[in-house]
């Protein structure tokens, strides 16, 4: 396989796991995971959204997030916002990146935050406005980018058109997010190979859902086409309020387990990283989804069952 030597995580259960918990989950529960994972060494972690407070309840303590957070030096903690008064607020907050997000197809993007593609490509111009006289980084994602679960299939240049508005309002970086987890390998290999080459100088971000279990998959696949920043959630929390079937995103430390095991970087402690996802297991209050947790990692060993050591064969 030809593979980078290393990949940055984007951490974003703070944002997108949090979003979707049927509690309020308390302001310090929030920064304390937060925390770990800044601990842990990832270099971004997608904090909070300054979204409408009514939208999602569940983050409406987004500013207080924000305020109280122990700044890791080297690491990026963003936030997602739908429109300029979130930006204008974001950078209030002082977030160091913008994540901004639109729906590849026009039924989400309605569902999801009350505009046509076009409205919402307005606004997004607005917020590139804010983040540039504020001078704070953007990225901009496209959900349903391969399968809306409302429209079905997604043509691609349905997407392509959508990245060319975002490129043409100046977005440096571009995250394709497969919001229900609708994507398969083969489908993100011939999207990114139709897309890169289009958009050069593009930063590119695969946002995975593992809903049908293709999320490692899908991220090998776009790791093959050059891709070498993911997104990603501690234990796999995750999904859309507004996207019927959404679950969680691929779990960050089964992820970072994974590309260890073949060599690829990620300047991630997974030790730590496997703390944090148990502390957020005990915040949540349920088990979530990642499997290195319950399995250990592929060098877990176990004592030889009885009479086995006995019987044998002596090397040599
Ligand atoms: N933060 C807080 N308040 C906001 C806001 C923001 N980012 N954007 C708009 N508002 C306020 C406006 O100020 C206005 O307030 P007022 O009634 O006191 O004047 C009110 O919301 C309505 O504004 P409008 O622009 O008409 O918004 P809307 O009701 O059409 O909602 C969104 C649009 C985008 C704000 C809303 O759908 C939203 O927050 N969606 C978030 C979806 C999301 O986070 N999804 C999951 C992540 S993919
Ligand atoms: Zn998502």
């Amino acid at each position: 396989m030809k593979l980078a030597e290393r990949v940055t995580i984007c951490e974003v259960g703070p944002r997108d796991g949090f979003q979707i918990e049927p509690g309020f989950i308390p302001t310090e529960q929030k920064i304390e995971a937060i925390d770990l994972l800044s601990a842990a060494g990832l270099l971004r972690i997608e904090a909070t959204s300054f979204v409408h407070p009514k939208a999602v309840p569940q983050l409406r303590d987004a500013e207080q997030v924000m305020a109280k957070i122990r700044r890791r030096p080297g690491t990026r903690y963003a936030a997602l916002v739908p429109n300029d008064k979130g930006a204008v607020r974001a950078v209030d907050a002082g977030v160091d990146e913008i994540h901004t997000v639109v729906s590849a197809s026009e039924s989400h993007n309605l569902a999801n935050v009350n505009m046509t593609v076009a409205e919402s490509i307005e606004k997004l111009r607005a917020v590139m406005q804010v983040a540039a006289r504020a001078r704070v980084a953007v990225a901009c994602g496209i959900s349903t980018s391969f399968g809306c679960p409302f429209e079905g299939e997604v043509p691609l240049a349905r997407l392509e058109s959508v990245v060319a508005r975002l490129v043409d309002i100046g977005a440096p970086a571009i995250g394709l997010a497969d919001t229900t987890g609708m994507a398969n390998p083969r489908q993100v290999a011939s999207v990114l190979e139709h897309l890169m080459p289009r958009f050069p100088g593009i930063e590119w971000t695969l946002h995975t859902h593992d809903t049908r279990a293709m999320a490692i998959p899908n991220i090998l696949a776009a790791m093959e086409c050059g891709v070498t920043h993911v997104d990603a959630s501690i234990g796999g929390l995750g999904g859309c309020p507004f996207a019927p079937g959404a679950s969680g995103n691929v779990c960050t430390e089964d992820l970072v387990h994974c590309l260890h095991a073949m060599g690829v970087a990620t300047g991630i402690d997974l030790e730590a990283l496997l703390a944090a996802s148990r502390r957020v297991q005990e915040i949540v209050g349920r088990p979530l989804p990642g499997q290195i947790v319950k399995a250990g990692k592929s060098d877990r060993r176990y004592p030889l069952p009885d009479g086995v050591a006995a019987r044998l064969p002596r090397p040599g």
